[in-house]
């Protein structure tokens, strides 16, 4: 991805440290965080710094690397690692696998490391060519959250079909739900659709049925933290009230994700943990005031409490298909190619 004129990862390893895009400091400011040790690699997951499935799968994989590179003891490490964050699969996907390869050595540790965020980008690439083939000339799409380059190491799920029918002269318009609580898509997809000069609105959550409903929007496509082996699929926290009025007004409702979301050890969607967050992300924004400064204030009833599940689960049956880095699938084949691993 380009920011002015250089080409960025989201999250890279050079030497002992990892680096990456803050992506709490964006839009209003765009800084490299840097993380010396693993500890702090776990703090950055944690704080979300770094975050989105792709990206904190690289992040923990990087993070264990670290704590070989440290000599630090591995299943401690890998006990940490694994409890930042509880429900993107990528997440636990990466951590075991550097966890194995330092059993052999530290050097295939990062090795393994590093083949997993390149494993991530190059999936990325392969999703938006494959997604490209739904988007026609003209469509209107609307998308949750962010599932762009930032959620990986490159390209992104959700964003990188679109990315590709922008690359291939197609017009394409993008409604961006805002994502309350912590507004990734109104801070972060946008950000990202501005720098690849593609034309997008960012949109109130509740405002989808009313677009969908007036035949604003001709397809959804949304990414994913974790899927069952059934095929229901776990994204952030108001993507099912999308699926639904899709479904209810008949408009394609696509997730797209990398081999490394599905999960073929949980069944179905009531098993995958739903992360809770601190209800300050529901009662406190941030943002910038007229002078630029960021400042932090209440949105809230002081005194209420609130709630803050993070993921929602959609069932299968509301999704038209999945956009993989090995091609566009229906559930079905999701279950065979899951069962048989050739996802
Ligand atoms: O809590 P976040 O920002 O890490 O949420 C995860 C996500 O980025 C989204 O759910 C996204 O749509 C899927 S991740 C590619």
């Amino acid at each position: 991805m380009r920011v002015g004129d250089s080409h960025y990862r989201t999250i890279w390893l050079e030497g002992n440290s990892v680096y990456m895009i803050d992506q709490n400091q964006l839009p209003f400011a765009f800084g490299i965080k840097k993380c010396e040790d693993w500890l702090e690699t776990c703090s950055a997951i944690r704080s979300m710094n770094v975050r989105g499935a792709g990206a904190i799968g690289a992040a923990a994989g990087f993070a264990m690397a670290q704590a070989y590179m440290a000599g630090f003891h591995p299943e401690e490490a890998l006990h940490k690692i694994r409890s930042t964050r509880p429900t993107a699969r990528d997440l636990f996907y990466a951590v075991e696998k550097v966890y194995h390869a330092g059993q052999i050595s530290v050097n295939n540790a990062v090795n393994v490391a590093q083949g997993i965020a390149d494993e991530n980008s190059e999936a990325g690439r392969k999703i938006g060519i494959a997604g490209e083939n739904l988007i026609k000339d003209g469509d209107r799409i609307l998308t949750h959250c962010n599932a762009g380059w930032l959620a990986f190491v490159d390209y992104g799920s959700a964003l990188s079909p679109i990315y590709q029918a922008h690359r291939e002269g197609k017009e394409v318009m993008v409604y961006v739900d805002e994502t309350r609580p912590r507004s990734q898509g109104a801070r972060l997809t946008a950000w990202e659709l501005m720098n690849e000069q593609i034309a997008h609105k960012i949109i109130p959550d509740n405002a989808g049925a009313y677009l969908m409903g007036n035949k604003k929007v001709d397809l959804v496509i949304t990414g994913a933290d974790r899927i069952a082996a059934n095929g229901d699929a776990a994204n952030k926290i108001g993507t099912l009230e999308k699926a639904i009025v899709a479904r209810f007004y008949g408009i394609p409702f696509y997730i797209a994700a990398p081999g490394s979301t599905f999960d073929v050890n949980t069944p179905s969607g009531s098993e995958i943990v739903i992360e809770e967050r601190n209800q300050d992300e529901v009662n406190y924004q941030s943002g910038t005031d007229p002078t630029g400064n960021i400042q932090t204030i209440r949105v809230t009833n002081p005194g209420s409490q609130a709630f803050n599940p993070a993921f929602d689960v959609t069932p299968a049956a509301l999704i038209t298909g999945y956009i993989t880095d090995k091609g566009i699938f229906s559930s079905q084949d999701i279950r065979i190619r899951l069962q048989s691993g050739s996802l």
